[in-house]
């Protein structure tokens, strides 16, 4: 049996266990994955059992994204712009880091909403780590432009830059042109917290400010149909909700560790299940 493993503090709440036991089982491999609660403290010490125990793979949750990178032998270039790694494989001692988080976004939104996303102007919501990630994926498919909007406005300017800026194709704007930027944009992408459970009924704009037709995208999945969504909805737009960025980046794992297609929908329906 080959291990497998995802890290977080909290972890108790991870789908990742379910899901992947499930791909393994659909795709016939002899794979055991589990979870375990790491503290930062102890970070260190799981690294070291990683490679002692010969574990092929681990998810990599809250908060040791960052913190794991210097305990790695090598870390992909993606994950290294990015600045986070959620996905290790162990590569005969050789431990791997990679981001499959904003991939996985960027492939949950072209096979679930949008399938083409060159030449989109698209408007992102928020400009924390999710943001971060999600920014780096969508600049590889040639959108016309990326506009980031954040409460605390330096934030999305500092992010713009550190992506390349509008020569890369990705600016900051200010909050309040914010209902602007949305009025023509193809696909708007909410990366923050608002309208997550336990507060279900808010939502970070209304959706009437969207273009009927455009894409409506939410990082969000507890609900599966954020009251962003719902809004959105009502307005006449298409509407992509944030299990599929869930599925996908697991998805790219299982890709990496086994070399073997991922069984999505077994996957998706194993955690649908759970909701
Ligand atoms: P994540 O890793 O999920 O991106 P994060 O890095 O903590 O989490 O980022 C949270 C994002 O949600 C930020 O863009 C944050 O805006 P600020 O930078 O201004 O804090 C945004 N956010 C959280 N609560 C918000 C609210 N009530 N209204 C608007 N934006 C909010």
């Amino acid at each position: 049996t080959t291990l497998y493993a995802v890290i977080g503090d909290p972890v108790i709440q991870s789908k990742s266990p379910l899901m992947m036991n499930a791909a393994f089982r659909e795709s016939g491999i002899n794979g055991a994955y589990a979870a375990f609660h790491i503290t930062p403290d102890k970070l260190e010490g799981f690294v070291t059992g990683v490679r002692a125990m010969g574990i092929r793979g681990v998810n990599v949750t809250i908060p040791h994204k960052l913190a794991v990178m210097e305990l790695l032998d090598d870390i992909h270039p993606d994950a290294k712009a990015i600045g986070a790694v959620n996905t290790i494989v162990n590569d005969n001692g050789r431990l791997v880091g990679y981001n499959t988080d904003g991939i996985g976004y960027v492939r949950s939104l072209k096979e679930e909403a949008e399938p083409r996303l060159s030449g989109k102007k698209i408007v992102v919501l928020g400009a924390g780590g999710a943001s971060r990630g999600i920014i780096y994926a969508l600049l590889r498919e040639n959108p016309r432009e990326v506009v980031i909007a954040n409460r605390t406005a330096d934030k999305a300017y500092d992010l713009a830059k550190d992506l390349g800026g509008v020569e890369a194709g990705v600016a900051g704007i200010p909050y309040d042109a914010l209902k602007d930027a949305c009025s023509d944009a193809d696909i708007v992408i909410n990366t923050t917290s608002v309208g997550m459970f336990p507060h279900p009924g808010e939502t970070p704009i209304p959706g009437a400010w969207l273009k009927p037709g455009a894409v409506a995208s939410d990082l969000i999945y507890n609900p599966l149909k954020t009251e962003f969504l719902r809004q959105a909805e009502e307005r006449g737009c298409r509407i992509h909700g944030g299990l599929g960025m869930f599925i996908y980046q697991g998805a790219y794992a299982f890709e990496y560790w086994t070399g073997v297609p991922a069984p999505v929908e077994v996957m998706k329906e194993t955690v649908l299940a759970t909701l």
